[in-house]
């Protein structure tokens, strides 16, 4: 393109969500050298509201490169979750069980820390860029093209291009429709969230069966709760009113044990969440490669979206630094399998965790329902096999 300024690195990554800047942080850490191009600004990036939890192998991850300082003070460390439904509540320690445990850190502090550590070592990253178009993926010399935030056009060569774009980036339809395979359920429910000024009123999450649909009670901190309620899909997010959330929340949460009262506090953000499952494999054509939201959606209801990116990028980086810095092909070409192995398993437990909360309109469903949560709260294999998946399976399972 005429006036096309052209640059040259290693690996392009797409997209600077926590797929993006962790996987620019950890090559950096081996010597690969990376420019990350994102479509927001750093500060849209930074603030988005999204996941909660992080499971034991992305904090032994984040601390094993460096960025684990604030998760060590400001996380707070969860032993396990409770499980209601109305008139019983139980806890299932994941600590007990597996040996594994979570923590509460939300992806927005996730990110601050990505940001303020690509910032320390002087990370290219291009915020603002728009037409991002992706090239020669089955040459040795794939590039990515980009208007920047000053309007100019540019164009990075490179030996890989890496799509960390999220569900709505250009990275997964540049894989030919011939060679890619797509799977994909979307759940007849939404999550209406909401983040609230107000301290938890519980110690560790609770996720409540309730006939008026599911509620989850989560949190960010000592002073700050997050909390989610089953709505309809394309519920107008300006049908319910605070007292309307609070009443809603206060009914489905507090069927589960006599005396427990939900406390009320000012709502800071609302916003209604739709929820699918979705895959495409494979995740590498050529030199391209797919890590995070990029490539699998999972409904929230397990807590696996963000580590499942993070656990993508764990594999990846450590497979490109191979190909890069010793030639050595064979990791690179185990990622995709290696990577869905532990994506189906998530897809799995998201579905699965999802299906046995949110009601539906089928008395039958209830009762299955309603059967499932006290096999899995009273059995040993049951609660010991919802402990396994939600804390955590080892990276590379
Ligand atoms: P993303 O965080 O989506 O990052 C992708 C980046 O690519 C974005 O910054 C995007 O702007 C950029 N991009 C897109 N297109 C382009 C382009 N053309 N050019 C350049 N850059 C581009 N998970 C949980 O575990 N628990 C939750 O409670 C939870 N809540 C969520 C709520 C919402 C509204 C959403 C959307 C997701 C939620 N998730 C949750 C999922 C979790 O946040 C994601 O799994 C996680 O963000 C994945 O990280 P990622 O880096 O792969 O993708
Ligand atoms: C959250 O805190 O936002 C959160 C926690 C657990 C989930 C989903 C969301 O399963």
């Amino acid at each position: 393109m005429p006036g096309e300024t052209t640059t040259r690195t290693q690996v392009v990554v797409i997209g600077a969500g926590p797929a993006g800047l962790l996987l620019a942080h950890l090559l950096a850490a081996d010597g690969v050298e990376s420019v990350v191009v994102e479509s927001r600004s750093e500060e849209y990036v930074a603030a988005r509201i999204r996941a909660g939890i992080l499971e034991q192998s992305t904090v032994d991850l984040l601390r094993g490169s460096g960025l684990g300082d604030r998760l060590e003070r400001e996380g707070d460390q969860h032993h396990g979750i409770y499980l209601q439904w109305p008139q019983e509540r139980h806890h299932v320690d994941f600590v007990s069980l597996t040996g594994r445990s979570v923590w509460v850190y939300g992806q927005t502090e996730v990110q601050k820390d990505l940001v303020a550590a690509a910032q320390a070592r002087g990370q290219v990253v291009h915020y603002e860029v728009s037409d991002t178009a992706l090239h020669d993926l089955e040459s040795d010399r794939p590039s990515v093209t980009f208007t920047d935030a000053s309007g100019a056009a540019r164009r990075v060569e490179a030996d890989v291009v890496v799509g960390c774009d999220g569900s709505f980036g250009p990275s997964r339809g540049a894989v030919p429709e011939s060679l890619r395979q797509t799977w994909e359920k979307v759940y007849p429910y939404s999550w209406l969230g909401v983040l609230a000024d107000v301290a938890p009123s519980t110690d560790e999450l609770i996720y409540a069966w309730h006939p008026d649909g599911f509620a989850m009670h989560s949190m960010r901190s000592a002073t700050v709760s997050r909390l989610y309620l089953q709505v309809p899909n394309d519920t107008p997010v300006d049908d319910w009113s605070d007292d309307r959330i609070w009443d809603a929340l206060s009914t489905r949460l507090g069927h589960g044990q006599d005396g427990w009262t939900l406390t009320p506090g000012p709502i800071t953000e609302k916003s209604v969440l739709p929820m699918r499952s979705f895959v495409q494999t494979p995740m590498r054509h050529g030199r391209l490669f797919l890590a995070g939201d990029a490539a699998h959606i999972v409904p929230p209801t397990g807590a696996k979206g963000l580590n499942l990116a993070v656990a993508d990028v764990g594999l990846l980086s450590p497979a490109l630094v191979a190909l890069l810095r010793r030639g050595d092909e064979g990791p690179t070409a185990a990622y995709s399998d290696t990577a869905l192995r532990r994506v189906w398993r998530c897809t799995h437990f998201s579905w699965w965790m999802t299906t046995m909360l949110h009601t539906s309109e089928d008395p039958f469903d209830a009762e299955l329902q309603l059967s499932q949560l006290r096999w899995v709260t009273s059995s040993e294999a049951g609660t010991t096999g919802l402990a396994e998946n939600y804390a955590g399976l080892p990276i590379g399972f």
